[in-house]
Protein backbone atom coordinates (compact mmCIF):
# COMPACT_ATOMS: atom_id res chain seq x y z
CA UNK A 1 0.00 0.00 0.00
CA UNK A 2 0.99 3.23 -1.04
CA UNK A 3 1.77 5.37 2.25
CA UNK A 4 0.40 9.09 2.49
CA UNK A 5 1.58 11.56 5.16
CA UNK A 6 0.68 14.41 6.56
CA UNK A 7 1.06 16.90 8.94
CA UNK A 8 -1.29 19.20 11.09
CA UNK A 9 0.38 22.62 12.58
CA UNK A 10 -1.19 22.91 16.20
CA UNK A 11 -3.03 25.94 16.29
CA UNK A 12 -6.06 25.33 18.29
CA UNK A 13 -9.75 26.49 17.95
CA UNK A 14 -10.02 23.53 15.13
CA UNK A 15 -12.91 25.22 12.99
CA UNK A 16 -15.07 24.02 10.72
CA UNK A 17 -12.80 25.46 7.84
CA UNK A 18 -10.20 22.93 9.32
CA UNK A 19 -12.88 20.33 9.59
CA UNK A 20 -14.46 20.16 6.14
CA UNK A 21 -10.94 21.98 4.32
CA UNK A 22 -8.77 19.45 6.20
CA UNK A 23 -9.77 17.23 8.60
CA UNK A 24 -12.77 15.21 6.96
CA UNK A 25 -11.34 14.67 3.80
CA UNK A 26 -7.67 13.24 5.00
CA UNK A 27 -9.37 10.64 6.94
CA UNK A 28 -11.21 9.29 3.93
CA UNK A 29 -7.13 8.61 2.39
CA UNK A 30 -7.04 5.57 5.12
CA UNK A 31 -8.90 3.18 2.68
CA UNK A 32 -6.39 3.83 -0.30
CA UNK A 33 -3.02 4.62 1.64
CA UNK A 34 -1.43 3.42 4.56
CA UNK A 35 -2.00 6.96 6.13
CA UNK A 36 0.60 9.13 8.38
CA UNK A 37 -0.87 11.79 10.79
CA UNK A 38 0.97 13.89 12.86
CA UNK A 39 0.70 16.95 14.98
CA UNK A 40 3.83 19.20 14.10
CA UNK A 41 4.83 20.96 17.18
CA UNK A 42 8.32 21.57 16.03
CA UNK A 43 7.07 23.41 13.43
CA UNK A 44 5.11 26.11 15.66
CA UNK A 45 8.37 26.96 17.32
CA UNK A 46 8.87 29.70 14.80
CA UNK A 47 5.89 31.69 15.67
CA UNK A 48 4.43 30.85 19.13
CA UNK A 49 6.60 31.46 22.04
CA UNK A 50 4.27 30.72 24.83
CA UNK A 51 4.68 27.18 26.13
CA UNK A 52 1.42 27.00 28.05
CA UNK A 53 -0.38 27.61 24.88
CA UNK A 54 1.46 25.59 22.56
CA UNK A 55 1.45 22.36 25.18
CA UNK A 56 -2.58 23.17 25.11
CA UNK A 57 -2.78 23.42 21.50
CA UNK A 58 -0.73 20.51 20.89
CA UNK A 59 -3.26 18.29 23.38
CA UNK A 60 -6.18 19.96 21.22
CA UNK A 61 -5.85 19.29 17.44
CA UNK A 62 -4.69 15.75 18.32
CA UNK A 63 -7.80 15.41 20.18
CA UNK A 64 -9.52 16.94 17.29
CA UNK A 65 -8.04 14.08 14.71
CA UNK A 66 -9.25 11.41 17.42
CA UNK A 67 -12.96 12.41 18.14
CA UNK A 68 -13.08 12.87 14.57
CA UNK A 69 -12.36 8.87 14.36
CA UNK A 70 -8.81 9.11 12.73
CA UNK A 71 -8.73 5.35 13.35
CA UNK A 72 -4.99 4.88 15.18
CA UNK A 73 -5.33 1.08 14.34
CA UNK A 74 -5.00 1.52 10.81
CA UNK A 75 -3.11 4.53 10.75
CA UNK A 76 -0.15 6.08 12.69
CA UNK A 77 -0.63 9.00 14.33
CA UNK A 78 2.11 10.59 16.53
CA UNK A 79 3.54 13.92 17.25
CA UNK A 80 6.96 15.06 15.39
CA UNK A 81 8.91 16.01 18.58
CA UNK A 82 8.36 12.74 19.54
CA UNK A 83 10.85 11.26 16.67
CA UNK A 84 14.26 12.30 16.92
CA UNK A 85 15.03 10.81 13.46
CA UNK A 86 13.03 14.02 12.57
CA UNK A 87 15.71 16.78 13.53
CA UNK A 88 18.73 14.37 12.97
CA UNK A 89 17.46 13.76 8.97
CA UNK A 90 17.09 17.55 8.92
CA UNK A 91 20.44 18.39 9.50
CA UNK A 92 21.46 15.98 7.22
CA UNK A 93 18.85 17.74 4.32
CA UNK A 94 20.24 21.44 5.17
CA UNK A 95 24.11 19.86 4.00
CA UNK A 96 22.69 19.58 0.64
CA UNK A 97 20.07 22.54 0.06
CA UNK A 98 21.13 25.59 -1.66
CA UNK A 99 20.47 28.89 0.37
CA UNK A 100 18.75 30.19 -2.88
CA UNK A 101 16.14 27.38 -2.67
CA UNK A 102 14.97 28.98 0.96
CA UNK A 103 15.01 32.71 -0.28
CA UNK A 104 12.64 31.32 -2.79
CA UNK A 105 10.20 29.98 -0.21
CA UNK A 106 6.66 31.89 -0.14
CA UNK A 107 6.49 32.05 4.01
CA UNK A 108 9.92 33.95 4.01
CA UNK A 109 9.08 35.75 1.20
CA UNK A 110 6.20 37.30 2.39
CA UNK A 111 7.97 38.20 5.19
CA UNK A 112 10.67 40.52 3.03
CA UNK A 113 7.85 42.45 1.39
CA UNK A 114 5.77 43.33 4.93
CA UNK A 115 9.26 44.71 5.94
CA UNK A 116 10.24 46.23 3.06
CA UNK A 117 6.68 47.80 3.12
CA UNK A 118 6.87 48.59 6.11
CA UNK A 119 10.52 50.21 5.89
CA UNK A 120 12.33 47.87 7.86
CA UNK A 121 15.29 45.64 7.63
CA UNK A 122 14.41 42.80 5.35
CA UNK A 123 14.90 40.10 8.06
CA UNK A 124 13.50 42.17 10.45
CA UNK A 125 11.27 39.29 12.44
CA UNK A 126 12.51 36.35 10.18
CA UNK A 127 14.29 33.29 12.43
CA UNK A 128 15.51 30.54 11.49
CA UNK A 129 13.36 28.47 12.40
CA UNK A 130 10.91 30.44 9.55
CA UNK A 131 13.87 30.71 7.08
CA UNK A 132 14.58 26.94 7.15
CA UNK A 133 10.80 25.46 7.38
CA UNK A 134 10.88 23.80 4.38
CA UNK A 135 13.79 21.92 5.26
CA UNK A 136 12.06 20.20 8.47
CA UNK A 137 9.04 20.09 6.59
CA UNK A 138 11.30 17.93 3.80
CA UNK A 139 12.67 16.01 6.55
CA UNK A 140 9.03 15.24 7.61
CA UNK A 141 7.89 13.71 4.12
CA UNK A 142 10.95 12.16 2.92
CA UNK A 143 11.40 9.84 6.66
CA UNK A 144 8.76 7.60 5.89
CA UNK A 145 9.38 6.73 1.43
CA UNK A 146 6.34 9.08 1.57
CA UNK A 147 4.48 8.63 -1.88
CA UNK A 148 1.62 11.02 -1.57
CA UNK A 149 1.41 14.40 0.94
CA UNK A 150 -1.88 15.70 0.66
CA UNK A 151 -2.41 19.31 1.44
CA UNK A 152 -4.14 22.31 0.87
CA UNK A 153 -2.80 24.60 -2.16
CA UNK A 154 -0.84 26.93 -0.15
CA UNK A 155 1.64 23.90 0.90
CA UNK A 156 2.27 22.84 -2.56
CA UNK A 157 5.72 24.85 -2.76
CA UNK A 158 6.53 23.32 0.16
CA UNK A 159 5.75 19.88 -1.42
CA UNK A 160 8.38 20.96 -4.46
CA UNK A 161 11.14 22.10 -2.10
CA UNK A 162 10.92 18.72 -0.23
CA UNK A 163 10.98 16.77 -3.90
CA UNK A 164 13.95 19.37 -5.31
CA UNK A 165 15.82 18.52 -1.58
CA UNK A 166 15.24 14.95 -1.91
CA UNK A 167 16.58 14.89 -5.64
CA UNK A 168 19.78 17.39 -4.39
CA UNK A 169 20.45 14.44 -2.46
CA UNK A 170 20.04 11.67 -4.48
CA UNK A 171 22.07 13.61 -7.38
CA UNK A 172 25.18 13.36 -5.09
CA UNK A 173 24.86 10.41 -3.13
CA UNK A 174 22.91 7.77 -5.29
CA UNK A 175 19.33 6.84 -5.39
CA UNK A 176 18.38 7.41 -1.53
CA UNK A 177 15.08 9.12 -1.05
CA UNK A 178 11.78 8.56 -2.01
CA UNK A 179 10.75 10.97 -4.76
CA UNK A 180 6.81 12.12 -2.68
CA UNK A 181 4.00 13.45 -4.45
CA UNK A 182 1.57 16.47 -3.30
CA UNK A 183 -2.64 16.37 -3.82
CA UNK A 184 -4.71 18.63 -3.43
CA UNK A 185 -8.31 17.41 -2.76
CA UNK A 186 -10.51 18.55 -5.96
CA UNK A 187 -13.73 18.03 -3.53
CA UNK A 188 -12.85 21.04 -0.94
CA UNK A 189 -14.16 24.21 -0.94
CA UNK A 190 -12.77 27.20 0.83
CA UNK A 191 -15.06 27.45 3.75
CA UNK A 192 -16.00 31.49 4.45
CA UNK A 193 -15.62 33.13 7.61
CA UNK A 194 -18.54 34.77 9.40
CA UNK A 195 -17.67 38.32 7.82
CA UNK A 196 -17.36 36.79 4.26
CA UNK A 197 -13.98 36.23 3.71
CA UNK A 198 -11.96 32.68 3.75
CA UNK A 199 -13.05 31.39 7.42
CA UNK A 200 -9.19 31.61 9.31
CA UNK A 201 -8.14 32.14 12.96
CA UNK A 202 -6.13 35.35 11.44
CA UNK A 203 -9.01 36.89 10.48
CA UNK A 204 -10.99 36.10 13.74
CA UNK A 205 -13.63 35.14 11.78
CA UNK A 206 -14.34 31.33 12.57
CA UNK A 207 -17.01 29.21 14.09
CA UNK A 208 -14.94 27.21 16.46
CA UNK A 209 -16.30 23.27 16.45
CA UNK A 210 -15.74 22.65 20.50
CA UNK A 211 -16.19 26.31 21.68
CA UNK A 212 -18.19 26.61 24.78
CA UNK A 213 -21.96 26.30 23.21
CA UNK A 214 -22.89 30.31 23.91
CA UNK A 215 -19.86 30.90 22.35
CA UNK A 216 -20.23 29.23 19.12
CA UNK A 217 -24.10 30.86 19.37
CA UNK A 218 -22.61 34.38 19.45
CA UNK A 219 -20.59 33.47 16.50
CA UNK A 220 -23.01 31.93 13.95
CA UNK A 221 -25.59 35.16 15.53
CA UNK A 222 -22.38 37.48 14.08
CA UNK A 223 -22.42 35.67 10.69
CA UNK A 224 -22.72 38.93 8.28
CA UNK A 225 -25.92 38.95 5.67
CA UNK A 226 -27.24 42.23 3.79
CA UNK A 227 -30.09 44.08 4.80
CA UNK A 228 -32.10 42.38 2.51
CA UNK A 229 -36.07 42.18 4.46
CA UNK A 230 -37.31 38.81 5.07
CA UNK A 231 -39.96 39.26 2.06
CA UNK A 232 -37.38 40.09 -0.41
CA UNK A 233 -35.90 37.36 -2.86
CA UNK A 234 -32.01 37.00 -2.32
CA UNK A 235 -29.59 34.82 -3.78
CA UNK A 236 -28.26 31.85 -1.79
CA UNK A 237 -25.21 31.39 -3.82
CA UNK A 238 -23.51 34.86 -2.70
CA UNK A 239 -24.68 34.89 1.01
CA UNK A 240 -22.36 33.26 3.44
CA UNK A 241 -24.70 31.95 5.83
CA UNK A 242 -26.34 29.87 3.19
CA UNK A 243 -22.85 28.64 1.95
CA UNK A 244 -22.15 27.68 5.46
CA UNK A 245 -25.56 26.65 6.18
CA UNK A 246 -25.71 23.54 3.41
CA UNK A 247 -22.79 21.65 5.05
CA UNK A 248 -25.17 20.98 8.05
CA UNK A 249 -29.02 21.01 7.08
CA UNK A 250 -30.46 17.95 5.55
CA UNK A 251 -29.95 17.28 2.16
CA UNK A 252 -34.22 18.40 1.65
CA UNK A 253 -34.10 21.15 3.90
CA UNK A 254 -31.08 22.98 2.43
CA UNK A 255 -33.15 22.74 -1.10
CA UNK A 256 -36.32 23.98 0.93
CA UNK A 257 -34.25 26.72 2.03
CA UNK A 258 -32.77 27.89 -1.26
CA UNK A 259 -36.65 28.16 -2.77
CA UNK A 260 -37.09 30.40 0.13
CA UNK A 261 -33.94 32.63 -0.63
CA UNK A 262 -35.07 32.64 -4.14
CA UNK A 263 -39.05 33.27 -3.64
CA UNK A 264 -38.74 35.56 -0.32
CA UNK A 265 -40.07 35.09 2.94
CA UNK A 266 -36.77 33.54 4.84
CA UNK A 267 -35.55 35.76 7.73
CA UNK A 268 -31.63 35.69 8.62
CA UNK A 269 -31.83 35.47 12.63
CA UNK A 270 -34.43 31.91 12.00
CA UNK A 271 -31.63 30.64 9.78
CA UNK A 272 -29.00 31.48 11.99
CA UNK A 273 -30.61 29.85 14.74
CA UNK A 274 -31.39 26.47 12.84
CA UNK A 275 -27.89 26.44 11.66
CA UNK A 276 -26.52 27.02 15.20
CA UNK A 277 -29.50 24.24 16.46
CA UNK A 278 -27.63 21.96 13.35
CA UNK A 279 -24.02 22.15 14.04
CA UNK A 280 -24.51 21.17 17.63
CA UNK A 281 -26.48 18.72 16.91
CA UNK A 282 -24.08 17.13 14.34
CA UNK A 283 -20.61 18.09 16.27
CA UNK A 284 -22.55 16.43 19.89
CA UNK A 285 -20.51 13.32 19.97
CA UNK A 286 -17.33 14.67 18.93
CA UNK A 287 -17.61 17.83 21.59
CA UNK A 288 -18.26 15.56 24.01
CA UNK A 289 -15.34 13.24 23.42
CA UNK A 290 -13.40 16.36 23.13
CA UNK A 291 -14.31 17.25 26.02
CA UNK A 292 -13.44 13.84 27.72
CA UNK A 293 -10.02 13.71 26.34
CA UNK A 294 -9.17 16.94 27.24
CA UNK A 295 -9.74 16.87 31.13
CA UNK A 296 -7.84 12.93 30.61
CA UNK A 297 -4.73 13.85 28.19
CA UNK A 298 -2.58 11.38 29.92
CA UNK A 299 -5.22 9.32 27.17
CA UNK A 300 -4.00 11.49 24.02
CA UNK A 301 -0.50 11.13 25.31
CA UNK A 302 -0.85 7.07 25.29
CA UNK A 303 -2.12 7.74 21.78
CA UNK A 304 0.82 9.79 20.38
CA UNK A 305 3.37 7.67 21.93
CA UNK A 306 1.98 4.30 20.68
CA UNK A 307 1.82 5.94 17.60
CA UNK A 308 5.60 7.66 17.91
CA UNK A 309 6.46 4.37 18.46
CA UNK A 310 5.82 3.19 15.02
CA UNK A 311 6.65 6.08 13.15
CA UNK A 312 9.85 5.76 14.22
CA UNK A 313 9.72 2.06 13.09
CA UNK A 314 8.57 2.97 9.93
CA UNK A 315 11.62 6.29 10.10
CA UNK A 316 14.84 4.04 11.06
CA UNK A 317 15.91 2.20 7.96
CA UNK A 318 15.00 5.21 5.95
CA UNK A 319 17.49 7.19 8.06
CA UNK A 320 19.84 4.38 8.54
CA UNK A 321 20.03 4.58 4.24
CA UNK A 322 20.79 8.21 4.48
CA UNK A 323 23.10 7.95 7.00
CA UNK A 324 24.85 5.07 5.22
CA UNK A 325 24.71 7.03 1.86
CA UNK A 326 26.40 10.04 3.11
CA UNK A 327 29.05 8.20 5.35
CA UNK A 328 28.65 8.37 8.96
CA UNK A 329 27.20 5.12 9.39
CA UNK A 330 29.29 2.58 11.74
P1 LIG B 1 -6.15 28.91 9.60
O1 LIG B 1 -6.34 29.58 8.25
O2 LIG B 1 -7.36 29.01 10.44
O3 LIG B 1 -4.89 29.39 10.30
P2 LIG B 1 -4.58 26.60 8.98
O4 LIG B 1 -3.77 27.42 8.01
O5 LIG B 1 -3.95 26.15 10.24
O6 LIG B 1 -5.94 27.37 9.30
O7 LIG B 1 -5.17 25.37 8.17
C1 LIG B 1 -5.20 24.05 8.61
C2 LIG B 1 -5.87 23.26 7.52
O8 LIG B 1 -7.26 23.64 7.36
C3 LIG B 1 -5.22 23.47 6.13
O9 LIG B 1 -5.15 22.23 5.46
C4 LIG B 1 -6.17 24.40 5.41
O10 LIG B 1 -6.15 24.19 4.01
C5 LIG B 1 -7.53 24.04 6.01
N1 LIG B 1 -8.40 25.23 6.06
C6 LIG B 1 -8.23 26.31 6.84
N2 LIG B 1 -9.22 27.22 6.64
C7 LIG B 1 -10.03 26.70 5.69
C8 LIG B 1 -11.24 27.17 5.06
N3 LIG B 1 -11.80 28.34 5.36
N4 LIG B 1 -11.82 26.38 4.11
C9 LIG B 1 -11.25 25.17 3.80
N5 LIG B 1 -10.12 24.69 4.37
C10 LIG B 1 -9.51 25.43 5.30
N1 LIG C 1 3.49 23.13 6.91
C1 LIG C 1 2.20 22.50 7.09
C2 LIG C 1 1.16 23.60 7.40
O1 LIG C 1 1.52 24.69 7.79
C3 LIG C 1 2.24 21.49 8.20
C4 LIG C 1 3.24 20.41 7.92
C5 LIG C 1 4.43 20.22 8.58
C6 LIG C 1 3.14 19.38 6.95
N2 LIG C 1 5.08 19.14 8.08
C7 LIG C 1 4.32 18.61 7.07
C8 LIG C 1 2.18 19.05 5.99
C9 LIG C 1 4.56 17.49 6.25
C10 LIG C 1 2.42 17.93 5.18
C11 LIG C 1 3.60 17.18 5.31
O2 LIG C 1 -0.02 23.34 7.28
Amino acid sequence: MKISLTGIKPTGNIHIGNYFGAIKPALTLTEQYFCVYFVADLHALNSNFSPKQLQEQIYEVAAAWIVFGLDTEKAIFFRQSDIPEIPELTTILSAVTPKGLMNRAHAYKAMLDKNAEAGNDPDFGVNMGLYTYPILMAADILLYNSDVVPVGQDQNQHVEIARDIAENLNRIYGKTLKIPEGINSETTKVIPGIDGRKMSKSYNNTLPIFAPEKDLRKQVMRIVTDSTPPEDPKDPDTCNLFQIYQHFGAPERVEEVRQLYLQGGLAYGALKQELFENMIETFKPARERFNYLMENKHEIDQILTSGAEKARELGRPVLARVRKAVGIDR
